[in-house]
């Protein structure tokens, strides 16, 4: 972390300035919008910010088709605009030019708060033509060629500071990290500009004493740092993935892509005629055929109630099965989850140790912190283990933060005339 804060090449975690220098203080009012795309969804919400607790807001979520997700800038951002022109359509707000904060959580390089150039693209997204493009600059493009209207973007931003907005709005101004563990995982935190010697502030125009810092961790083991642990199966998840090689803590902890590796572990076993008592179970060796939500489901049961996984072998398709194959499968679910968490916590305890700060709280959210059942707490058992015991923190959930973030941020932008 702190190679990527001093340079911009040479560190697997690029440590990436935001350009956003403050955190929603509760005084922001009026309504806003954000626009989140993170992997197959876009979710556009609408914020009001009248001083009620919690903040009223409106949210719809479109699925972005496969074709669109490797397909063309263009097709991407038209059906972008058009998700947008129908929701404002639905409010009656296509005239209201709303201010808008943009969520764009794929690692990105930002030149201001509205400009931000995507360095590669990550969550099974490949669309050639906007790498190393403005994604601003196509959003805008795109909203001058099919709508009418005028629209504000405020801000772009990672997802992991919508988190951490929506948390600090949430939970005070204790709150100076966040982190998403969705299908990808990641972190941003309240940083000193003073101490990311990369940034020539002066240059930049940025006066500010602090900035929200995005670590993109999930990058961390690029340069071989986690070769260690990597299994045969995390290899083979690896090579089957859209971005080989890359983003390995996300295929390590990510709810896109732990399911995966649950699957080759049992089809492993299977093999091993371990589990099944060696029958063959050819839906194992579907890709994706053991989404991660089986693992929450199958966790979420009490101890000793099979439900779930007795359901979970029929859409399998395995003809006979019965409670030691549960139990093996209940196992797996348990202890690649808990490797996931462990290795979360092992990036918040170093990120706690950099800041050295005696109390803080660690906005959390995305998927598996939303519904998966023992994920929480499993997080926060190592986080307690590795954490000296001087430092007092507190995980605090935030729902749909990002995208809640977002507006928030748009409303920040405004407040300080960004
Ligand atoms: C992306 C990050 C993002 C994280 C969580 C990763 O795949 O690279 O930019 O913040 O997922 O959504």
């Amino acid at each position: 972390m702190k190679m990527g804060l001093a340079k911009t090449k040479g560190s697997s975690i690029a440590m990436l300035p935001s350009y956003v220098p403050a955190l929603p203080d509760g005084t922001e009012r009026g309504k806003y919008v954000a626009i989140d795309l993170s992997g197959k969804n876009l979710r556009i919400m609408l914020l009001h910010l009248d001083g009620s607790d919690p903040p009223r807001s409106n949210t719809v979520n479109y699925i972005v088709a496969n074709h669109v997700m490797k397909g063309t800038g263009d097709q991407l951002f038209t059906f972008i605009v058009n998700c947008l022109q129908r929701f404002l359509q639905e409010f009656g707000l296509v005239d209201a030019n709303l201010p808008i904060g943009f969520v764009f959580s794929y690692p990105c390089e930002l030149l201001s708060i509205r400009s931000a150039r995507l360095l590669w693209w990550t969550k099974g997204f490949d669309i050639k033509d906007c790498l190393q493009k403005d994604v601003v600059a196509l959003l805008e493009e795109a909203l001058e060629m099919n709508m009418s209207t005028k629209v504000n973007i405020k801000a772009v931003m990672n997802d992991t500071v919508g988190q951490l907005a929506a948390a600090a709005h949430k939970y005070g101004p204790e709150c100076t990290i966040g982190v998403v563990i969705g299908y990808g995982c990641n972190s941003s935190y309240l940083e000193k500009t003073a101490r990311i010697t990369k940034f020539d502030a002066k240059a930049r125009g940025y006066d500010h004493e602090n900035m929200i810092v995005v670590t993109e961790w999930e990058e961390f083991g690029k340069n071989g740092e986690l070769d260690d642990i990597l299994t045969q199966f995390d290899r083979e998840v690896d090579a089957a993935s859209v971005h080989k090689g890359k983003q390995l803590i996300d295929k390590l902890c990510g709810a896109l892509y732990i399911g995966e590796v649950v699957r080759k572990v049992l089809s492993q076993l299977v093999l091993d005629r371990v589990l099944f008592e060696g029958q063959s179970c050819e839906k194992l060796d579907e890709v994706e055929s053991f989404p991660t939500k089986y693992i929450s489901e199958i966790l979420g049961e009490e101890e000793g109630v099979f439900k779930a996984a007795r359901r979970i072998c029929e859409e399998l398709e395995v003809e006979m099965h019965g409670t030691a194959d549960y139990i093996i499968l209940r196992e797996v679910c348990d202890v690649i989850s808990r490797r996931g968490a462990s290795i979360v916590a092992a990036a918040i305890a170093a990120l706690l140790r950099h800041l050295e700060l005696s109390s803080v709280k660690i906005g959390v959210g995305g998927a598996l912190i939303q519904f998966h059942p023992t994920y929480h707490q499993m997080l926060k058992e190592k986080l307690e283990e590795l954490t000296p015991i001087t430092m007092k923190f507190e995980l605090v959930p935030a729902d749909e933060g990002s995208c809640q973030g977002a507006a928030l941020i748009a409303a920040v932008a405004e407040r300080l005339k960004l």
